[in-house]
């Protein structure tokens, strides 16, 4: 597929965004045990650069669900592909996620760790799309790198049909070739 990539994000800038989000929770989770979940797989890359930012001594674990399908909409529906490999019990735990859009993914891994014993469960984002929020879900976003417009997004993890993931910057397409 050949597609026109625009840059919306800067390298530059998400870093900048991250050093403050990994400080800010560095201060919020003093003392504690902080275990950080990544949301795979879009959010490798933003729990990996946002975990070197917390000066605390953190675990972390990752987890996969699906609610797309190959396109760019959500098909509602989530399910499971890889759960954690460790118990939640008395954690004080971090949803790591790329982005939030209609937010079903989110709300669904914070009810759930919600049954599992978790201590705490916050959620943090990359980015934000809240104009897309499902009007059923109510779901508080605790640590939110940017808020975007609704566009469909692609780089630092985020993907369109698997691809793209890893520019460094946070880009749109704005064109894609029908002859794919
Ligand atoms: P939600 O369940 O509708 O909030 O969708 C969240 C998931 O959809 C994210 O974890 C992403 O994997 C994917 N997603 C939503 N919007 C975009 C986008 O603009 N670009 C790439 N992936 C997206
Ligand atoms: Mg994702």
């Amino acid at each position: 597929m050949a597609a026109r990539i625009e840059e919306m994000i800067s390298e530059e800038a998400i870093d900048a965004r991250i050093r403050e989000l990994g400080r800010q929770i560095t201060e919020d989770y003093k003392g504690k045990d902080l275990h950080l979940v990544c949301v795979l797989r879009g959010a490798v890359f933003f729990m990996c650069e946002l975990a070197k930012r917390i000066e605390l001594p953190v675990t972390f674990d990752f987890m996969s669900v699906s609610s797309y399908g190959s396109g760019t909409t959500s098909s509602g529906i989530v399910r499971i592909i890889k759960d954690l490999q460790d118990p939640l019990t008395g954690k004080d735990v971090i949803i790591i996620e790329d982005i939030i859009d209609s937010g079903r993914t989110l709300s669904f891994l914070y009810e759930l760790f919600r049954t599992r014993g978790a201590a705490s469960v916050r959620t943090c984002t990359l980015l934000d799309k809240p104009s897309r929020r499902d009007p059923g879900i109510h779901l508080q976003v605790d640590y939110k790198g940017f808020e975007v417009e609704d566009k469909f997004v692609i780089g630092w993890g985020m993907d369109y049909d698997q691809r793209y993931r890893n520019l460094p910057f946070i880009g749109v397409v704005t064109e894609t070739d029908s002859q794919e």
